[in-house]
């Protein structure tokens, strides 16, 4: 008996029909990764429309560590909704805001005091550290990363590489904005060792601040630990503990883009954990609220206050019903057993992934960490010509044979694998065998 149970083809009549009305309706700027229209889902199962099930690898873009409706937050939510939607915390105060900033206060890298904001989305609160930098600093200049993601706000967009799918027609973007290359071990230089590559990546960040910007200019480098949309592209730790440097160093505010790899998602609570890094700020969201839209920007004390009074918040940031949500999602992710979990759901999708590589010819790199797994697709593994069309295909069979799955990468070459971390290890390997034989069938196809 499989988990997956197809009534129709997938979309079915009845999803068809919406994605009509979708077509009509919802402009088509905004894009769509899948064909799925979803009646409920529970867990890491959707259901769809027309009667199918799914087993979701998608996971929101990896905001659904704890999974699909998790009783304990709906719970908490239905509780939350009977007592009080929303006052508006710039009206006035509520328990569940306090609790959660103490929370993430407690929960963060770095034992110095800390502060926090809440807000809606992840590049709100990406957007907020950055400000909250350059208030700080009292300096302008921010350094971002080729290949990072950082969110669609006017400040976020500048700062968010991969110009072509994101930023088309939208300049002019946010000025002071500094780029370098970041570490992509996959693609580095034939003639480098992998160490020597990460030290020439380091040196080209010190060259930045010579040749692009003097440091006592920059307010911020924002960094994401590993890179999400650009194709989970792990930061090696020498690297992360390079920008700690410059910044300590610079009086820089080291701000950690978490918002996909935090809570879970690499099979600790936090990415850069892993490297032993503490960055002054963090930025959170995706997971935090277990579905619902809540972001929050978290650090030192003295860098959050160094804003004036009335320089941060929103009308909805923070509302009493994302907040309770956010403590039971914390209060789940935080249980050992589920982060133990992870790491297991990551060593089997590394094994399995890793496995395909004996019969596909177009794997060139299977990577990740701890449960943020990618394979990158290649017409040639020698010249590694990224091969989006089979990406596209492989994707759009396993989703009409009942996985949902998204791709990523800067040349979107790429499959990424973000489950919820709840989806039992049966309903793991039963979706990635039907994007294994997705792979197969799309590399037949392929000449
Ligand atoms: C690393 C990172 N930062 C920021 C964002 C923006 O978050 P949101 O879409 O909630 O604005 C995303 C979204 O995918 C992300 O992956």
């Amino acid at each position: 008996m499989t988990t997956i149970q197809r009534i129709t083809e997938i979309p079915g009549p009845k999803a068809r029909a919406l994605l009509e009305r979708r077509a009509q309706a919802v402009t088509s700027a905004l894009g769509r990764a899948t064909d799925v229209v979803i009646d409920r889902a529970d867990g890491a199962l959707i259901f769809d429309v027309d009667g199918n099930t799914l087993i979701d690898l998608a996971g929101g873009i990896g905001m659904l560590a704890t999974g699909h409706c998790p009783p304990r937050v709906v719970a908490a939510i239905q509780a939350q909704a009977a007592r009080l939607i929303h006052p508006c915390a710039l009206v006035a105060t509520y328990e569940p805001y306090i609790e959660l900033c103490e929370v993430l206060n407690a929960i963060t890298p770095g034992d110095f005091p800390k502060k926090t904001l809440l807000a809606n989305s992840g590049a709100e609160a990406v957007e907020n550290a950055v400000k909250t930098a350059r208030a700080f600093t009292k300096r302008q200049g921010v350094l971002c990363f080729e290949g990072g993601y950082h969110g669609r706000t006017l400040l976020t967009l500048s700062l968010t590489s991969k110009y072509g799918l994101f930023k088309q027609n939208m300049g002019p973007f946010a000025p002071e904005i500094y780029r370098v290359p970041a570490p992509d071990v996959y693609r580095r230089p034939a003639s480098m060792t992998e160490d020597e590559y990460v030290a020439w990546c380091c040196s080209q960040l010190e060259r930045a601040l010579v040749a692009q910007i003097d440091p006592t200019a920059l307010a911020a480098i924002v960094i994401e630990p590993v890179q999400g949309e650009g194709g989970f592209i792990p930061m090696p730790a020498a690297f992360l503990r390079k920008i700690r440097e410059l910044c300590t160093v610079h009086g820089i505010v080291f701000i950690a883009d978490e918002v996909q790899t935090g809570f879970g998602r690499t099979g600790t609570l936090f990415a850069v954990e892993q490297s032993n890094v503490v960055p002054d700020l963090m930025a959170t969201a995706k997971s935090l609220g277990a579905g619902m839209p809540i972001s929050a920007t978290t650090g030192r004390a003295d860098i959050m206050d160094a804003t004036h009074v009335g320089g941060a918040g929103g009308t909805y940031g923070g509302s009493p019903l994302t907040c309770v949500a956010a403590l039971e999602a914390i209060g789940l992710i935080r249980d050992p057993a589920f982060l133990a979990h992870a790491r297991h759901l990551g060593e089997v999708m590394r094994h399995e992934l890793q496995s395909w590589q004996s019969w596909s010819r177009s794997i060139g790199d299977v990577r990740g960490l701890g449960p943020m797994m990618l394979i990158e697709l290649v017409s040639d593994p020698i010249t590694k010509t990224p091969a989006p069309a089979l990406t596209l295909a492989a994707i759009r069979r396993a989703c009409a044979n009942g996985v949902v799955l998204m791709r990523a990468g800067l040349y979107s070459n790429c499959i990424r694998f973000m489950p919820p971390l709840v989806i039992s290890e049966a309903d793991l390997r039963e979706g990635l065998a039907v994007v294994e034989e997705a792979l197969r069938w799309a590399e037949e196809q392929t000449p």
